[in-house]
């Protein structure tokens, strides 16, 4: 029998009797009916399945649920809601950052993280702090809009959780 797991997710804390290399991934996904996470790569090289672990942007296919004990982890779904979005979320939504939608989770994820640190960035550091998040569409030019137009937006003193 696996030792049981705890977990924060979105505020709301969850115990797993799960084996401790099951990746996060799965749990917020299967467990926990949390899609805004998708499965791109499963090798930590995509970024399709970023969440916040205590603030920092982390790939859950690599994080397995034994590292998440104890920590506070969002996911998209705890950001905003379709009719109040974060104000990363409304950005992505004013720039039309979105073909497919697939990469959006952690290119928004990533944007949360990387504004937190870096509050007022240049283009060339929004660009550099998503290098490593994938869009096969090619939306890139509308990504970096939206991520300067969120950096706007929060230096305007919208609330984020
Ligand atoms: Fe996790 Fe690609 S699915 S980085």
């Amino acid at each position: 029998m696996p030792a049981t797991v705890t977990l924060t997710v979105n505020g709301i804390a969850h115990a797993f009797a799960l084996p401790g290399d099951t990746p996060l991934l799965y749990v917020l996904r299967n467990d926990l009916a949390l899609n805004g996470p998708k499965f791109g790569c499963g090798l930590g090289e995509c970024g399709a399945c970023t969440v916040l672990m205590d603030g920092i942007a982390t790939r859950a296919c690599v994080t397995r649920l034994a590292s998440a004990e104890g920590r506070q982890i969002v996911t998209l779904e705890g950001l905003g809601t379709p009719e109040a979005p974060h104000p990363v979320q409304a950005a992505f939504i004013a720039a039309q950052a979105a073909q497919c939608g697939y990469c959006l989770n952690g290119m928004i994820m990533a944007t949360v993280a990387f504004l937190k640190r870096t509050p007022h960035p240049t283009e060339a550091q929004a660009r550099a702090a998503l290098r490593h998040n994938l869009c096969r569409c090619g939306t890139h030019v509308e990504i970096l809009k939206a991520v300067l137009l969120a950096a706007e937006a929060l230096a305007h003193g919208e609330a984020t959780p």
